[in-house]
């Protein structure tokens, strides 16, 4: 997710503010951009690229030296990775700057009444129309904190806003909504930043902000409100970590905050996909709808993780479409001669956006005249600009090696594509892809749930530091639950793991199970057909052979209680959307285990983040 900082004090802001854009670029950026207030005015400079581009402008054109200034390293979302995109935004006649991180699901509708009202726009992005915004009403009188919150109780969305204004020197305003910001209280000096590495060079006395609120800043004071404006309690504490901890928000593993992120991930993958009337709507999808109902055929094309998430769709999008879909890993695709026509849909998925093997896997299919939608997580990368259409899934930045983040927002994002096929073709009713949409929508709560109840999961790794083998098994959605679970522990715990479909054990694998080998077994809720029971009979085959199982299955389900060695809860949700929860406990059970063996759980060995050699 894109950095944030802002300074007020005696200190030169610029400098302080590109120091501390320096410590976030762990976070991942595409561009960054620098505000100061200084003579009644504010300069800017904002590029493209790395933070280098930036420092290079700003020693060609020097900004001013002032005591308050902004800065903000950009992760696009809205709008590809360019210098106009990049923050701050101006408003008209340069009133205010503002910075920006997450997403304003509502931007469109106020972009066309400030278009309306004669505010000419300068970039593509959601920002632009909250920075807008906020510049005419502060224009017309109203005091920079009060504009922040009318501006707030408009947005929808969520969003952490920093805002200068040309004609206040020592103040600057922010507000939060669902993304994070903190308050460094220095000594005669305070800044404000999406993380406290940011600032910790300066000050580690810290505020950090609730839901909802917005903080008024000078040197000397802050107040903090709700977006009613009546006054907040807000949690101070003093930072403890160093500088490595606090970038990754005191967690040991970057893989390990991005397990923690994943209920703001999927929520974020899910923000701004309606229209007013109720309709789903996928703004980046720049293919007709004429086109998307002559589709006779689906073929999603990934690698690895996301390969496994093209798996779980697979089973939404024929179920919710009845078209046919096949999931091909990227790597064989174009070498098998596969039949591609006009007709059909290849849908690539790919966090990095960069991987060659789906990158040459789109370019064969494009070659055949097939329509190719992408499902990525980073604004601008080659697959996106290579595709007819895009749909982003703004995760924020993976850093972690191993892909987790990456996969349940790829899941999502396939979702969010079946339903939208399915209104587009008629194959559902309205009323259906509401209720589907408003489970999807109650998913991160319950994704929280699980991430908030995992400790048996870290103190079952503690038991499995010598094992040399362990198993996955899960029938449906669970079947891909399964082999991702594997693979979280092949390439971060370096031990051997495979994931098999439920039913396919006694034509082979079950030669494997000897007495002691631990088996994950992913159960269906309970009520889907014979699903169920079908996998509580595998889990009595597999127990009777000697294994120790471990048994994920929904609150309630009594019925595996007998036959589970150890037993985890999952909220209950239907049987599409478990994936979401229940992949959740095998990564965690990765990253502990390969945190007990001692190794390099962000930096495993032999493994690229982004795989751009086919
Ligand atoms: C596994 C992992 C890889 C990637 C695969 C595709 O944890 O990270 O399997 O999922 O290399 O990468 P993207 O999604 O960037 O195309």
């Amino acid at each position: 997710m894109c950095g944030i900082i802002g300074y007020t004090g005696p200190r030169v802001a610029r400098d302080v503010v590109v120091a501390g854009l320096r410590r976030m670029e762990y976070r991942g950026y595409d561009s960054a951009g620098v505000a100061v207030v200084a003579d009644g005015a504010i300069s800017y400079r904002k590029k493209a690229g790395k933070i280098a581009n930036l420092v290079a402008d700003l020693e060609a054109n020097p900004l001013p030296d002032s005591g308050l200034g902004i800065g903000h390293t950009r992760w696009a979302t809205h709008g590809g990775p360019t210098d106009e995109n990049a923050h701050p935004h101006i408003s008209a006649g340069d009133r205010v700057a503002l910075i920006h991180n997450g997403i304003i699901e509502n931007f469109a509708i106020l972009r066309a009444e400030l278009e309306a009202e004669g505010v000419v726009f300068h970039s593509e992005t959601d920002t632009e129309a909250a920075a807008q915004l906020l510049g005419r009403v502060v224009s017309a009188g109203t005091d920079l904190a009060d504009a922040m919150r009318m501006v707030c109780n408009r947005l929808e969305g969520a969003f952490t806003l920093v805002a200068v204004d040309a004609s206040e020197p020592h103040r600057l305003v922010a507000a939060r909504r669902n993304s994070p910001l903190v308050v460094g209280v220095g000594d005669g000096e305070n800044f404000v930043a999406s993380d406290v590495s940011a600032f910790i060079e300066f000050t580690r006395f810290a505020i950090e902000l609730g839901q909802d609120q917005v903080v008024d800043v000078t040197a000397d004071s802050i107040i903090v409100t709700d977006f009613a404006g009546n006054p907040a309690e807000t949690h101070p504490f003093e930072v403890t970590w160093d500088l490595s901890a606090a970038e990754k928000s005191g967690y040991d593993w970057f893989m390990r905050k991005e397990i923690y992120e994943q209920p703001r991930a999927v929520a974020d993958t899910l923000l701004g996909r309606f229209n007013p009337d109720g309709s789903l709507k996928l703004d980046e999808l720049h293919i007709p709808e004429s086109e998307l109902r002559l589709v006779d055929k689906i073929v999603i094309v990934a690698c690895g993780t996301a390969y496994y998430a093209g798996l779980v769709a697979k089973y939404a999008i024929e179920h919710w479409t009845r078209i046919a879909c096949e999931v091909e890993i990227a790597s064989e695709f174009r070498y098998r001669d596969p039949i591609i026509t006009r007709s059909t849909l290849v849908v690539t998925l790919s966090q990095s956006g960069e991987t060659a093997d789906t990158l040459m896997a789109i370019r064969h299919a494009r070659e055949q005249h097939a329509k190719v939608i992408a499902i990525c997580n980073t604004n601008g990368a080659t697959i996106p600009r290579e595709s007819d259409a895009v749909i982003y899934t703004h995760a924020g930045p993976e850093i972690g090696v191993a892909s987790t983040k990456g996969f349940l927002t790829q899941v999502a994002a396939c979702y969010l594509l079946g339903l939208y096929l399915a209104q587009v073709r008629g194959t559902m009713y309205d009323d259906e892809i509401h209720a589907v949409m408003a489970e999807l929508a109650s998913t991160p709560p319950l994704i929280q749930k699980v991430l908030d109840e995992l400790d048996p999961i870290k103190e079952l790794a503690k038991r499995f530091i010598d094992q040399k083998s362990v198993l996955f098994l899960g029938r449906h959605v669970g079947y891909p639950v399964a082999l991702e679970g594997a693979l979280k522990l092949k390439e971060i715990a370096y031990l051997h793991a495979e994931g098999f479909p439920a039913g396919e054990l006694k034509h082979g694998p079950i030669a494997l199970v000897e007495e002691g080998i631990p088996i994950f077994i992913i159960v269906p809720p309970q009520g889907r057909d014979q699903l169920h029971d079908k996998v509580v009979s595998n889990i009595q085959e597999v127990r009777a052979r000697g294994a120790l199982t471990i048994v994920l299955a929904e609150e309630g389900d009594h019925e595996v209680d007998p036959y589970a060695d150890v037993l985890f809860r999952l909220p209950k949700v239907s049987t599409l959307l478990q994936p979401l929860v229940a992949t959740v406990p095998l990564q965690m059970f990765a990253c502990e285990l390969a945190t007990l063996k001692g190794y390099d759980v962000d930096q495993p060995r032999n493994l690229a983040k982004s795989v751009t050699v086919e």
